[in-house]
């Protein structure tokens, strides 16, 4: 099994020289410790960083991870990157835009991990990345006005890489995957990185040169959420249960709901899903 000692550092010479991009990772600052690189890359965005420009870390000491939480983010093992997006649509695309950009940067994660281990991982909504049952990454995109009229967007990738599952915490071991647990094999991180910002960028291009409603296909056919019952913590404190049929036009999940009085559709925009059996 894969222990710490398996995965090489990451450096930027070794990440470089494996890009295949045009702009993505171009402009590449790799950290050994940093609260979160998406707080980094955030702050360099409104500095000005250009599109692409990219923030990896060997460890995180504050990982945030989507509704508030944490991320676990050990050093040496896993892949902790932000990408900044700058590239954006007409204001009157934007709404619809950004709502879509978590889930087909998933995408673009899945098929980095599918190209590079040759698992086929599927979508939790909106963006977990699962191996089975397990969660292998998620992703957390925020969004800021970077000056009058420019928005921008960190894409937040965090991938459990080589942490063998005994080395989880406790009340992740259950819950949470590596590809090295995966595979039964260490996976070079530099080549996963490379191999994401490839897909990355395609998909970034993607989203503004193709029509929203195919690329949400895509996602519809790697996404496990669809076709099953599922509980939803919703922001507000909620809890609902019913099936998720399908995605609305800006990506929210629809839940059909039964009840005496006869069914309706919730669409979620936001909320914790769990999967029922
Ligand atoms: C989730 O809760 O599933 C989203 C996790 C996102 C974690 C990544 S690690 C790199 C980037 N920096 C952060 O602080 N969070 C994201």
């Amino acid at each position: 099994m894969a222990s710490p000692t398996d995965s090489r550092p990451l450096t930027k010479e070794a990440i470089q020289a494996l890009l295949q991009t045009n702009t993505f990772g171009r402009t590449l600052h790799v950290l050994q410790e940093t609260a979160s690189t998406n707080g980094d890359a955030m702050t360099l965005a409104q500095q000005g960083a250009e599109d692409g420009t990219v923030v990896v870390a060997e460890r995180q000491t504050a990982g945030k991870g989507r509704l508030g939480r944490r991320w676990y983010s050990p050093p040496g093992d896993n892949l902790y990157c932000s990408v900044i997006l700058r590239r954006m649509p007409t204001p009157v695309e934007l709404p619809r835009w950004l709502s879509v950009v978590p889930l087909m940067a998933a995408v673009a994660v899945a098929r980095a991990v599918q190209t590079v281990t040759g698992l086929k991982p599927s979508l939790k909504w909106p963006n977990d990345i699962l191996v089975g049952d397990r969660k292998l990454g998620g992703l957390l995109c925020e969004s800021s006005l970077a000056g009058p009229h420019k928005t921008v967007v960190v894409i937040g990738i965090g991938l459990n890489v080589n942490t063998a599952r005994e080395n989880f915490p406790e009340e992740l071991r259950e819950i949470a995957t590596s590809l090295a647990s995966e595979t039964g094999r260490p996976v070079d991180r530099a080549s996963l990185l490379a191999s994401l910002l490839s897909e990355l960028e395609t998909y970034a291009e993607a989203l503004l040169t193709q029509p929203l409603d195919r690329l949400l296909s895509g996602y519809a056919r790697l996404c496990s959420t669809l076709g099953r019952r599922v509980r939803v913590h919703m922001a507000d404190g909620t809890v609902v249960e019913g099936l998720a049929e399908s995605l609305a036009p800006d990506g929210s999940l629809r839940i059909a709901r039964e009840s005496a009085s006869g069914k309706d559709l919730l669409e979620v925009r936001t909320g914790d899903i769990i999967h029922l059996r």
